[in-house]
């Protein structure tokens, strides 16, 4: 799960996709980290732990990283939450499988749509449960696309 710093949406995704997984008893591998390195080693933004925790999601110690062109080999999918998110990840000098690894998120979603998970930094309360709100949609969308096909 890739967005800028790592410290609203990301790792807001990897918190809920892992809730998720724990109550299907699936066993993937889940990370976040940001394409910028401004907030390495820092917790999630106060906000987004407030608004993870109104639903039961405890994303409070997590650390911010940077992306990493190892994460290619570590993972098979890497979701990004927008188009500038995927568009940095794809502008590295990637080989044709690494490059169909980058996705998306909201495309599992809504196919084809290219919708974003907008960053809620500058944003109201409102916009971070919309993020919440997005995010355990497009997660759902994750777990019933990928896990037959895996
Ligand atoms: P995120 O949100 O990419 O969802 O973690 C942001 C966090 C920090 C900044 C921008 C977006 N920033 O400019 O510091």
């Amino acid at each position: 799960m890739v967005c800028l710093g790592n410290i609203c949406r990301s790792p807001l995704a990897e918190g809920i996709l892992n809730k998720k997984l724990e109550e299907r008893s699936l066993s993937w591998v889940v990370d976040s980290c940001g394409t910028a390195n401004y907030h390495i080693g820092k917790a999630p933004d106060k906000r987004m732990i407030q608004t993870a925790a109104m639903y039961n999601t405890d994303i409070s110690q997590l650390k911010a990283r940077q992306f990493s062109l190892a994460d290619f080999e570590k993972f098979d999918l890497i979701f990004t939450m927008d188009k500038n998110n995927f568009e940095d990840v794809q502008r590295l000098e990637l080989d044709n499988e690494q490059r169909q690894k980058v996705r998306l998120l909201l495309n599992e979603w809504k196919p084809g749509l290219d919708l974003e998970v907008p960053d809620p930094y500058y944003g109201t309360k409102m916009d971070f449960i919309n993020v919440y709100e997005l995010l355990d949609e497009a997660l759902d969308s994750v777990i019933n696309n990928w896990d037959a096909k895996k």
